[in-house]
């Protein structure tokens, strides 16, 4: 399943809003997901950009089921299954993700969200991050990218986590793709933290079927239906990232963080960009759900544990 594939299920279901007329992606737009928490939405019209914008795409249970093929109550199992069981995903030559190549970076051409008065500036916060460790091998993650310019941006890397792992073992840059534009299931899995041998896509190919592709200038393999891949470098250069409100919707304080450099822009024709509303639902089922079956296990060596809810009151 795509991004689109997954978009046109919520038509048919009656979840998916669109929103015609223009609406900016600085500030505006952040106002508008937070106004209609927990559905899904679709800007056919965006200020100062070519690309549509989707975003609240995972902002309920329901549509993580929708997605899965399941009920909500049983998420929890598939979330389970694929963990114990993950599947190597099938490496695919030429992919709807590499239908354009630009090697002239434009950053600006995507429509990054202001999305409070005190951020720092525009962030990518749907974005997840493929890199490859040195010693446990691939791993992705989500990363909420501050953009500096046409070609940077400045990540937040938390500390001891794969990607700032990775990172302290090399004494050059990082090779990094970033894809923006995913389907739920792919989000669902990058937001797990299985041991760092295990590939987070394998997971995502358990869940669903999840082809990969080789990226056009960086060694590293992402989702075959991304519909946009930054290819690039994480480099030991640090500067100011934040304020940002974050998962508990408050100002998150300013850190030194590594540079992003990127040297390609691969996408689709008429790509998608996705958002994703920091501190919103969709932001705390992404952070919540994959902890439900480790909870889940923990119980069950103590007592009959039929299912784990994880609720968005305490921020997940
Ligand atoms: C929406 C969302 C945003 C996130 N933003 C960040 C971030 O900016 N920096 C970060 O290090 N982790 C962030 N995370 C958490 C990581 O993606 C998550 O912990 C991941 O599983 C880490 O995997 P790892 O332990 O294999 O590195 C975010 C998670 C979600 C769901």
């Amino acid at each position: 399943m795509d991004l689109r594939s997954f978009l046109a299920l919520t038509e048919t279901s009656g979840d998916l809003l669109t929103i015609g007329r223009p609406v900016d992606p600085r500030l505006e737009m952040a106002r508008v997901i937070a106004a209609l928490e927990g559905r899904p939405l679709k800007f056919s019209s965006v200020t100062g950009s070519a690309h549509q914008v989707v975003a609240g795409l995972c902002s309920g249970r329901g549509l993580f089921g929708l997605a899965l093929g399941c009920r909500p109550d049983e998420l929890l199992t598939q979330m389970a299954k694929a963990l114990a069981d993950p599947v190597t995903p099938p490496l695919v030559e030429g992919a709807v993700c590499q239908e354009v190549v630009e090697t002239q970076v434009d950053l600006l051409a995507l429509p990054f969200l202001t999305h409070w008065p005190g951020d720092a500036g525009p962030y990518a916060t749907a974005a997840v991050a493929f890199i490859n460790d040195p010693d446990s091998g691939p791993s992705a993650a989500f990363h909420r990218l501050l953009r500096l310019d046409g070609r940077r941006m400045v990540a937040r890397l938390v500390e001891g986590r794969g990607t700032h792992t990775a990172l302290g073992k090399t004494a050059e840059d990082l090779p990094v793709a970033i894809c923006i534009g995913l389907p739920p299931h792919i989000l669902l899995a990058a937001a797990m933290s299985p041991s760092p041998e295990v590939d987070e896509m394998a997971i995502a190919q358990a869940l669903a079927p999840t082809p990969i592709v080789r990226c056009r200038t960086v060694p590293l393999h992402v989702p075959a239906v991304a519909e946009f891949v930054l290819e690039g470098r994480v480099t030991h250069r640090s500067v100011a990232e934040g304020p940002f409100v974050d998962l508990t919707e408050t100002y998150d304080v300013v850190r030194q963080q590594p540079v992003i450099e990127i040297d390609c822009i691969t996408r689709r024709q008429d790509a998608i960009y996705q958002a994703l509303l920091p501190g919103g639902l969709e932001h705390k089922l992404l952070m919540g759900l994959p902890r439900e079956p480790t909870i889940h296990a923990a119980v069950s060596q103590v007592c009959d544990c039929r299912n784990v809810h994880i609720t968005p009151g305490g921020a997940s």
